[in-house]
């Protein structure tokens, strides 16, 4: 969605120079229609009636995105009441709304039983004895998946791999028969699915694949026992193109590859987040100042580790542009913030034209893990996000203030 106007770069068809103007910097664009072609991407994937398509809410979780994938008949990933309540105000149907997490408190739980949520991804035999006491006190049935540990190993960046064997998350893969087995006897425990997620930023099929195949050999153990499995949860979705080099596959392969796996009466859960919501948001920032020291060039830009956490903390790499086509030469140059820390860079030894002060850049591929794990440090008020459609602007979050900053401190 990415082009140009003249010298002009625009998200849709608005120029990030006016976004810039009117809204000021650092500011988050998402681009709308990107947003709705990567979902739809998935949701033709799927045949209707085998299942759903649930948005992890984890990736952004503001209230206009929520509702735009909402209206588009997605459902919800959720990992904490938080985002429950944030799904259920976006108006996600409680029935389309699944809550995966090792750490669900009793309060969370109780939340959610009392939301109507459609499914628990229960991580442990713990979790399964505490949501069927909530139950029984509010008289309810809750509705599970067990998330099963399928110990695979997906080439992605070790903070984000959740499906290899020694991780903290869902059951281990030898005690998934015993799981069910136990919630077999649970009087408050309807058993539905399985589910399993490996990990994040994954750019091929094979290890979905291979998770799927070790899933299904659970499943034909489970039914032989008299237990019914309905819903295959498959976790998050594909990766995306951070390096222009990088190869995503297609969704619809991914998709098809794992219906193949299984038999044909299953339902599909799907919870994709960074592929729909990833390269559709940027990070508009400004250069502050510029300088040298020794060797190095500095682009130091209102936007810091606090606002995209993700070079960072995981060494990820964003692409990083200039708003306007510039002639002017480029240098190998740090982009980095204002926090009062080594670690505050948006990208490091980038070639960039030599830009004036004042000129802007935009830090693609943000709308994924960018606003939603932001934060405050240093005094920073959180950023202004912005949804654009074809020629349209709209704020979809005002900018914090001084006040916002210090407003539950007592
Ligand atoms: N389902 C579950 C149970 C998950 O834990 C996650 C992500 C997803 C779905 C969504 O996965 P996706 O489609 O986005 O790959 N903050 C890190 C990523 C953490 C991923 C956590 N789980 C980052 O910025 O790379």
């Amino acid at each position: 969605m990415l082009n140009f106007k003249d010298k002009d770069l625009c998200v849709e068809q608005v120029k990030f120079i006016d976004i810039a103007k009117k809204y000021g910097t650092s500011v988050y664009v998402y681009s709308q229609n990107k947003i709705i072609e990567n979902f739809e991407k998935y949701k033709r994937a799927l045949p209707v009636n085998k299942g759903m398509i649930c948005f992890a809410c984890k990736t952004n979780s503001n209230f206009s995105i929520l509702k735009l994938l909402s209206n588009l008949g997605a459902g919800a990933d959720t990992t904490s009441g938080g985002e429950i309540f944030r799904c259920l105000r976006a108006n996600f149907v409680p029935s389309k709304i699944v809550y995966a997490g090792v750490g669900k408190t009793f309060q969370e739980i109780e939340y959610a039983l009392k939301s109507k949520i459609f499914m628990f991804n229960v991580e442990s035999f713990e979790e399964l004895e505490a949501i069927n006491k909530i139950a029984q006190k509010l008289k309810v049935k809750a509705r599970i998946s067990f998330r099963i540990n399928p110990y695979v190993d997906p080439d992605t960046h070790s903070y984000i791999v959740t499906g290899k064997k020694g991780t903290k998350f869902g059951i281990p893969y030898e005690d998934a028969i015993s799981a069910y087995l136990l919630a077999k006897k649970k009087k408050n425990i309807i058993i539905s699915g399985i589910h399993s997620h490996i990990g994040s930023q994954i750019l091929e099929v094979a290890p979905f694949k291979l998770a799927a195949q070790k899933i299904k050999k659970i499943v034909e153990q489970v039914e032989k026992q008299g237990i019914n499995i309905e819903y295959i949860n498959c976790g998050g979705g594909l990766g995306i193109e951070y390096k222009n080099n990088q190869k995503v596959p297609l969704v619809k392969n991914l998709m098809s590859e794992i219906f193949s796996v299984f038999d044909k009466d299953k339902k599909f859960i799907f919870e994709p987040g960074r592929s729909i919501v990833g390269a559709a948001g940027y990070l508009l920032t400004k250069v502050i100042y510029r300088k040298k020291s020794g060797e190095k060039s500095f682009l130091i830009t209102d936007a810091g580790m606090n606002d995209l956490i993700r070079p960072t903390l995981y060494g990820a790499y964003h692409d990083i542009i200039p708003i306007k086509k510039t002639l002017a030469k480029k240098v190998k140059s740090d982009v980095v913030g204002p926090v009062c820390e080594s670690g505050d860079f948006l990208g490091r030894d980038r070639m960039l034209p030599i830009l004036p002060q004042g000129e802007h850049l935009v830090v693609k591929c943000a709308g994924a893990y960018g606003a939603a794990m932001s934060s405050s440090y240093n005094s920073r008020p959180l950023l202004a996000e912005v949804l654009v459609s074809k020629n349209k602007t709209f704020l979809i979050r005002k900018r914090a203030s001084y006040n916002d900053l210090v407003t539950n401190e007592c």
